[in-house]
């Protein structure tokens, strides 16, 4: 039986211990890995750090001399290896368009062997064309030949897409395109990841691809695991200079994209909240006491502000109710980008944002500290 689905979904996808050797080089070292169902995780390393090993094990275009995968808790040895490649949307690094079919053939092979009708088939491949922007009157007939590295690349793209698989492992899918179709298929690709929830092995040499796309990025060097993490991770915490390196530490600014409020927020100072409701003076004088330059007051997402000092005296003097003298707070949650909370300080002319955990305070978001953090 090679035909139909293995899975509907992944739930986790596993390698234990997993060893490959040629002759007496490792390709791939003990390697401990284990990929969440819907993540993108990226493997990136230099050239013959073992990438494209670690892809061919995991649908079986090689086996490992020792250790295990296992997709949902199931060792693949258990699957038929051509159904299991069925469910598996592999992009190859070299592309692999069979030169003597057509591009529709190349699209349409696995759906014909899977005994789809034709005429769902030739509505896959134009969906499928249209999807990575080749326009079908256009390409639907053309050899591989005929096509640029760019254009065979999103052809071979689109083959991996067809059976609409759960799991995809990609080869440096981008690595034949300039820069701008580059980003143009980046973006396309990070939605359809949004959208369908895949579950996406990719490998790539380029760490702002990588950052752009991953959720979590897996440094191979020399055929081991060196760290896998978030983005944010690695950025602030690589396990080596090796990974320092790769991630660019030293620039952290280059990938504030990846960057969130969590990895900025100062802890929580109490004495920054106040409760709604106080008179302006007592105010005053907790500020002063505690030597507060600003103070946010906080009850519930609907009612909160904050104030300068300036500000509370002026209240005190002019008999105003501290409330009057309150000016928006932001507020942020932990994952919200760095970018847009950036923004959000700057629109609303002050330099400090609360931090909501669960609705409640969790954090302070200055901004003259990510600036500080980021250059
Ligand atoms: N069939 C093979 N026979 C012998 N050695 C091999 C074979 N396939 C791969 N290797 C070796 O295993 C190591 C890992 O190769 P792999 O193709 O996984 O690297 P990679 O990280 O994908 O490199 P690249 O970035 O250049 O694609 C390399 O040293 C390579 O020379
Ligand atoms: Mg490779």
């Amino acid at each position: 039986m090679i035909s139909g689905k293995l899975f509907e979904r992944i739930e986790s996808l596993r390698l234990e211990n997993v060893t490959k050797k040629y002759g007496e080089n490792f390709a791939v070292r003990n390697l401990n890995l284990e990929i969440k169902g819907g993540e993108l995780l990226i493997l990136i390393g230099k050239s013959g750090s073992g990438k494209t090993t670690v892809l061919r094990m995991m649908n079986r275009l090689i086996e490992p001399d020792s250790g295990s995968i296992s997709i949902n808790g199931i060792d693949i040895r258990k699957f038929d290896p051509i159904r299991l490649r069925r469910n598996t949307g592999y992009v190859i690094q070299n592309i692999g368009l069979l030169p003597h079919l057509r591009v529709s053939g190349n699209i349409g092979l696995i759906p014909k062997l899977e005994g789809w009708k034709e005429e769902k088939i030739q509505e896959r491949i134009q969906d499928l064309l249209n999807f990575v922007s080749l326009p079908p009157q256009v390409f639907t007939d053309r050899y591989p030949h005929e096509l640029s590295g760019g254009q065979q690349q999103r052809v071979g793209l689109a083959r991996a897409m067809v059976m609409s698989p759960p799991l995809f492992l990609m080869d440096e899918p981008f690595g034949a395109l300039d820069s701008l179709l580059r980003a143009q298929l980046q973006d396309e690709f990070y939605r359809i990841k949004k959208e369908l929830g895949r579950t996406i092995v990719f490998v790539t040499h380029d760490i702002n691809e990588a950052f752009r796309l991953g959720d979590r990025i897996a440094i191979i060097d020399n055929s081991e695991l060196v760290q896998v993490g978030t983005p944010q991770e690695l950025i602030f915490s690589p396990s080596s200079n090796l990974v320092a390196e790769i991630v660019d530490s030293k620039r952290k600014y280059r990938h504030i994209d990846a960057l969130k409020v969590k990895d900025l927020a100062q802890p929580l100072d109490k004495r920054y909240i106040l409760d709604s409701g106080l008179s302006a003076a007592s105010v005053l004088d907790h500020m002063s006491a505690e030597g507060l330059e600003i103070a946010l007051v906080f009850d519930s997402p609907e009612n909160s502000g904050r104030v300068g000092l300036t500000d509370v005296m002026k209240a005190v003097s002019s008999g105003k109710s501290l409330d009057e003298a309150l000016k928006p707070l932001p507020l942020f949650s932990p994952e919200t980008p760095l970018l847009e909370a950036l923004l959000r300080l700057k629109t609303g002319g002050g330099s400090i944002g609360l931090v909501l955990e669960n609705d409640k305070p969790g954090g302070i978001l200055f901004s003259d500290r990510i600036l500080q953090n980021l250059v």
